[in-house]
């Protein structure tokens, strides 16, 4: 190969693999000890799925995890990003409550399988499911002094357990997600949305930021142990992994360009800025008062600084216009149609997202001339519109995903290559079609079809792209 050739790819220790989360694959929510999660109820009751259906068999990876492992090895997968459940390892969650074995063994399993097939185990510690018992008993995330020791603890079990082995570890996924859809608009579990209930316009909402709060604090303090007590025998990376798209001003007016940047202060800033720069956004400062609870300095101290990398989850672009009253999203506007009537990109399944690759590169710039810090792209993906309802052998066509793919691949290439942004790792959303939260199963965003009556995996053309464009443009060394 020529050395021009070689300068065109992406560095060989560049990761890549395919992403899930406990409670979206795992089902088998009743056996082997598992304690319930908050997830567990709030998906059995009316509404708050699309489809009317639950987390009790989802992709029943729990049972078929061997099969599933084979596809990823079959892929040729160099990592795969799963979550652990914390009520199969503490079924009731908390520090002075019993681990339980069998919860242990099976990720114990899995992390080992993996390896044997060369896959690297990329692990998050939370991906939302917390113990329903720690809801019960003081709050779950509003209780700060509580769900702090209680998180560490998990976290130091799990270290122990498997860090001998895990050498990447994700601390909590998306905590924007976390606090607002679980506690301001009450779409996630647990539900909570009694603040805005209260308040129709929408400014006095006081549970998401406490909760956000208690996120970076647990976080930070799962690090510090991490840092403290294993770092120097295991070797591994921790940090966080937060949630963000870009945001693009919808015109060039001062006020929409002033817009696009408040999205991403109280999306993206919320978190990062504290984590990597040491304090809460100027913007959310002003607009929540003291509704924004205050670090002291000896927390600071432990939350600046607090993740080896920036972990990125990110799937589209909006288009920001100021006004509006939804704080959640910092009094911004987003709309996917621009000033001529155009449409951003193909529109996907869910309302939310639309196809717009040179927004991603513009945002994998803008993240690391702000945070300075090596990239992981921890999720990026697709729903293909109606995928469900169409049959098997149509949906495995899925066109407008491998278009979206086409164009991030692109985008991660030349944000790597062309503008010298340091990402280390993309992972596609995801590995499995599989319980899409509120939206039960009625979307997919597996680059492997599964079919819920037989649990039958299909690869979809997808797939089969991403395979071969890592195969093409990540150096084999
Ligand atoms: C982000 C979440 O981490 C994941 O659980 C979810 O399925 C995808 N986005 C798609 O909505």
């Amino acid at each position: 190969m020529t050395s021009a050739e070689v300068a065109n790819k992406l560095p060989k220790d560049f990761i890549w693999g395919f992403a899930t989360a406990s409670f979206q694959i795992e089902g088998s929510t009743n056996v082997d000890g598992r304690g319930k999660s908050i997830w567990d109820d709030f998906s059995k009751q009316p509404k708050k799925t699309l489809d009317g259906r639950d987390g009790d068999v989802a992709t029943d990876s729990y049972r078929l995890w061997k099969e599933d492992i084979a596809l990823l090895a079959h892929y040729g997968v160099k990592s795969y990003r799963f979550s652990l459940s914390w009520s199969r390892i503490i079924p009731l969650g908390g520090r002075n409550d019993p681990v339980n074995p069998k919860g242990i063994a099976f990720y114990s399993n899995l992390i080992d399988a993996l390896l044997e097939h060369g896959i690297i185990p990329f692990v998050t510690l939370y991906h939302w499911d917390l113990p329903q018992t720690l809801h019960d008993r003081y709050g779950g995330w509003l209780n700060k002094d509580e769900i702090v020791q209680d998180y560490v603890h998990y976290a130091k079990v799990c270290f122990q357990a498997f860090g001998d082995r895990v050498k990447h570890w994700l601390t909590v996924n998306e905590p924007w997600c976390v606090s607002i859809l679980g506690y301001g608009r009450g779409v996630f579990a647990p539900g909570r949305s009694s603040d805005r209930e209260r308040s129709p316009e929408g400014d006095s909402s006081t549970e998401p930021w406490i909760v956000g709060h208690s996120v970076i604090l647990s976080h930070a303090y799962a690090v510090r142990l991490y840092r403290e007590e294993f770092k120097a025998a295991q070797g591994g990376q921790i940090g966080i992994t937060l949630n963000g798209d870009w945001a693009m001003p919808y015109d060039d007016s001062p006020q929409n360009v002033e817009a696009a940047q408040h999205a991403l202060d109280v999306v993206i800033g919320w978190f990062a800025d504290p984590i990597y720069l040491g304090h809460y956004p100027e913007y959310m400062k002003q607009m929540l008062r003291e509704r924004l609870p205050e670090f002291t300095p000896e927390e600071l101290k432990v939350v600046k600084g607090s993740s080896d990398f920036y972990g990125m989850n990110t799937y589209t672009t909006h288009l920001c216009r100021a006004g509006g009253d939804d704080e959640f999203q910092g009094f911004v506007e987003y709309t996917f149609i621009r000033p001529d009537g155009t449409q951003l990109g193909t529109q996907a399944h869910c309302a939310w997202l639309q196809d717009y690759p040179e927004g991603f590169r513009d945002l994998l710039n803008y993240i690391w001339k702000r945070y300075k810090l090596p990239i992981y792209v921890t999720e990026n993906g697709f729903a293909v519109k109606d995928e469900s309802s169409k049959p098997i052998e149509e949906a495995l066509q899925d066109n407008d995903r491998v278009n979206y793919f086409k164009g991030n691949t692109a985008s991660l290439k030349a944000a790597v290559l062309e503008d010298g942004v340091d990402v280390r790792a993309y992972f596609p959303w995801s590995f499995l079609d599989n319980f899409e939260w509120a939206d039960g199963y009625t979307t997919r965003f597996g680059v492997t079809y599964v079919d819920y009556e037989t649990q039958q995996r299909y690869p979809k053309e997808s797939a089969k792209f991403l395979v071969k464009w890592f195969g093409d443009n990540v150096d084999a060394g």
